[in-house]
């Protein structure tokens, strides 16, 4: 599903942070494409999404959240493609297009929708979240079970 609108959790910092980050996506889209000029940009927001995981599990880690690995390796291995990118656009193997940023952007509005929302949900309401895990360990044994032996 395509979503277009940032997700906002009423949590000022994290919030602040995500509006942040997607703003300096479509700031950089709407440049006009220059290599260099691109690259430093490119790596400043790289730099700041990885301020922003590192903050953003470090609250996980304060408030016990029991799925910090799985957040953890969704962040990783998007920053990773983001660097993996920007040494290939300093090398001149690559620009970047609408492609990237069309993809970028629904990466972070998928993560912070699903991947965000469920650790604020944790932290907001822990039944729920409770409850939202049952529901999925429910799902998952229902689908499971469609399979024959
Ligand atoms: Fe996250
Ligand atoms: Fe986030």
């Amino acid at each position: 599903m395509k979503e277009d609108v940032l997700r906002e959790f009423g949590w000022a910092e994290m919030d602040r942070q995500h509006r942040s980050l997607v703003g300096a996506i479509e700031f950089l889209a709407a440049g006009p494409r220059q290599r260099t000029a691109d690259l430093v940009e490119l790596r400043r927001i790289v730099d700041e999404m990885g301020h922003h995981f590192a903050w953003e599990e470090s609250e996980m880690e304060t408030s016990g959240y029991p799925d910090l690995a799985l957040h953890h390796s969704d962040h990783h291995r998007q920053l990773q493609n983001l660097q993996d990118l920007a040494k290939l656009v300093d090398l001149g193997r690559q620009s970047l297009d609408v492609d990237f940023f069309m993809a970028c952007r629904d990466w972070i509005f998928r993560h912070i929708r699903s991947m965000d929302g469920n650790f604020v949900l944790f932290r907001q309401d822990r039944e729920a979240w409770d409850l939202q895990r049952e529901l999925q360990a429910w799902e998952y044994a229902a689908h499971m079970a469609t399979f024959p032996d």
